[in-house]
């Protein structure tokens, strides 16, 4: 008897753990990480550089804000992969999941907006002697 809980135990852990890797949005209500992971990638691949720290478009790149109502997400995984005219590929700079979290943060109904740059990290004090 024991062990037909334990496996029911080790079953249904099981289960909720697939639930969370098939979709870590819904299963962590409230909080989106891919599109909080583009957020800051859009910061530091250096997209906002020319579009714009919230993508509203600057000199060097287009407004980014309407976005996810006239382009699908698989072409603006294309032209982040692949670039543009003017805009350079990132093909070799962002991962597969790292594309994936930037679609997902362009395509935001409610795009979250990337902490601060921390300052840079303090190096170790030397250990006492
Ligand atoms: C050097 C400037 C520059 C950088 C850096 C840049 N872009 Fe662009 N982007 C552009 C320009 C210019 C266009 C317009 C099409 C073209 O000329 O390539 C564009 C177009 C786009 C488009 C299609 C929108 C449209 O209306 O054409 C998307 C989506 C996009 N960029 C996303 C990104 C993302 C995400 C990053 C960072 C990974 C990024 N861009 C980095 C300049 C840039």
């Amino acid at each position: 008897m024991m062990k037909n809980h334990s496996l029911a135990l080790v079953f249904s852990s099981a289960t909720l753990m697939l639930l969370l890797a098939i979709n870590p949005s819904r299963a962590f209500a409230g909080t989106k990480p891919n599109e909080q992971a583009g957020a800051v990638l859009f910061r530091d691949k250096g997209c906002a550089y020319c579009h714009g720290s919230t993508g509203q478009g600057t000199t060097r790149g287009p407004s980014l804000a309407n976005i996810r109502k006239t382009w699908k997400a698989p072409k603006i995984a294309e032209q982040i992969e692949k670039g543009g005219q003017k805009m350079p590929p990132f093909g070799d700079a962002v991962s597969n999941v790292e594309l994936t979290q930037l679609v997902a943060y362009l395509r935001a109904k409610h795009r979250p907006v990337a902490p601060p740059v921390a300052p840079s990290e303090v190096p170790p004090a030397a250990p006492a002697q």
